[in-house]
């Protein structure tokens, strides 16, 4: 017998009120392991959102796993301050980096599980000799720097890709999809080989985003 695929959401709360979000946490709670945090600089995305208090404050109101996505240029002057603030996970950008084996050996020196994030316009093949290495993979399935953005088909490949090569490497790592996942998609993720499904929107802009997550596992099934 084939075991069922394992998968879950992390709500990420780039969607939720930030005048909240101890609360917004709260909701969701019983039904997710992991928060997923968007840390964006105005410079490697168009956009700014939170920095290291933020984390610092929510790390004292949960203890579910604090996924951080650095959306930042030179990443690796970030890396203490956010493992010291209480991140659990640390995913940095492909793209942002000279060495990623330094990011990741960086990360991991602080205790943290290290991840990297891959943009839509980089070939998947970028981040192959890194595969083994890694405790989590994201691809980004919209272009980063705003959710509630629309899910761009082409990812579906990408994920697939990755998936095959992380599976004939045996490797262990999360396989995170990031951006425009609702109900109507997330099977076809899970599918694909995706198994952290990151959401924001189609979580927090609903009225019930605990039910939302139970709606979504579902539909995943
Ligand atoms: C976009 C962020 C995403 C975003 C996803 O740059 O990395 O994590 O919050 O939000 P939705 O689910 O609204 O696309
Ligand atoms: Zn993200």
């Amino acid at each position: 017998m084939t075991e069922p695929l394992k998968y879950e959401v992390a709500p990420s709360i780039l969607a939720a009120d930030f005048a909240r979000l101890g609360e917004e946490i709260g909701k969701v709670e019983s039904v997710s392991g992991r928060i997923h945090v968007d840390v964006m600089d105005g410079h490697y995305v168009p956009n700014l959102t939170i920095g290291v208090p933020v984390i610092r404050s929510i790390r004292k109101v949960t203890d579910l796993i604090l996924d951080v996505h650095l959306m930042v240029t030179d990443p690796l002057r970030f890396v203490v301050p956010f493992a010291e603030a209480g991140s659990d996970v640390i995913t940095v950008h492909v793209e942002t980096l000279e060495n990623p084996i330094e990011a990741i050996e960086l990360i991991r020196s602080v205790g943290k599980k290290a991840g990297l994030s891959i943009h839509p316009d980089t070939p998947v093949e970028v981040l192959f000799p890194y595969l083994a290495m890694l405790d989590n993979v994201l691809i980004m399935s919209v272009r980063p720097g705003f959710g509630g953005q629309e899910f761009m088909p082409e990812a579906m490949g990408r994920i697939r890709r990755i998936r095959a090569e992380m599976d004939r490497m045996k490797s262990s790592a999360t396989l995170s999809v990031d951006g425009g996942i609702s109900k109507e998609n997330a099977r076809a993720v899970v599918n694909a080989g995706g198994r952290i499904l990151v959401i924001g929107s189609a979580v927090f802009e609903s009225i019930n985003p605990k039910k939302a997550v139970e709606d979504i596992l579902k539909c995943a099934m």
